[in-house]
């Protein structure tokens, strides 16, 4: 199925190219730098142990929500009136005295109004975001994924182990700005923990990176394949103008 949202970097036309590369047995999936899932959903459950994770504290309180109270996140959605007015005061971050699902339903409205999803400015193109039924199929996939809300270092030592599976799809370098990650920028020395904390797990990684000098030096010693694919924007823009993404893998 497909994610409930956009996300900017999000992996929907990149998500086939790497769940064709996943081994064939594995016992836990985790994605480490989660964002929209993607990948997540468009796998199938199996019978595998299922890991969301991301350091964005209004991200992962969205899911949790749909995971638990699509209902109420639907029927507080609908009373949203769409206007540059809202957004402007949603996008202020303030979210003192809201509830859970009230910060749920402040941030997804963020991501549908926003202009490419960024959640910064408002999109002015009229759209109908208000139809939210499908939050039931979403919590239903969700039900036995565990959401995880932590560093990736922390998040790779917590569920290390052989017969784990981890997708990482870490800020590609040179954009980490776009991303919301409060007080823990991701920077070079970040990249490069990645990479080492990657050369000494016992369980297998699949990770998809921007193609950059930068990116495929430090993976030199690993298996790494280069895709071409259109711009997630193309149908907006009309660029089609083919880019190219690394699949990275230690197996
Ligand atoms: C390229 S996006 C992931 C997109 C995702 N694969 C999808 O399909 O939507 C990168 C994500 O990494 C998260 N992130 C950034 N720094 C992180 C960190 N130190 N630990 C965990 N997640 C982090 C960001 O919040 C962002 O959602």
């Amino acid at each position: 199925m497909d994610s409930f949202i956009s996300w900017v970097g999000g992996k929907k036309l990149l998500r086939k190219d790497i769940i064709n590369r996943f081994p064939s047995a594995f016992d836990r999936y985790v994605e480490v730098f989660g964002g929209a899932a993607w990948v997540l959903f468009y796998k199938d459950k199996g019978k595998n142990e299922e890991i969301y994770n991301d350091i964005n504290g209004e991200l992962v309180n969205l899911f949790r929500c749909v995971k638990y109270h699509p209902e109420a996140v639907e029927n507080e959605f609908k009373l949203i009136l769409n206007s540059r007015e809202i957004f402007e005061i949603y996008s202020q971050n303030n979210t003192n005295g809201m509830t859970d699902i009230q910060r749920a339903v402040r941030y997804l409205y963020l991501i549908k109004a926003s202009y490419a999803s960024k959640t910064t400015s408002f999109g002015a193109k009229y759209r109908d975001i208000t139809n939210l039924e499908y939050l039931h199929d979403v919590k239903e996939r969700l039900s036995k994924v565990v959401i995880e809300h932590k560093s990736f270092d922390k998040l790779i030592k917590q569920y290390d182990k052989s017969g784990t599976l981890f997708y990482c799809d870490p800020p590609y370098h040179n954009t980490e700005k776009m991303y919301d990650t409060g007080d823990f920028v991701f920077d070079e020395v970040q990249h490069v923990k990645l990479r080492d904390m990657l050369g000494t797990i016992k369980g297998n990684f699949i990770l998809s990176y921007n193609d950059d000098k930068y990116i495929r030096m430090l993976y030199k010693d690993f298996h790494i394949e280069e895709i071409k694919r259109s711009n997630n924007m193309a149908l907006r823009t009309g660029n089609n103008k083919l880019f190219s993404e690394l699949i990275i893998r230690n197996y």
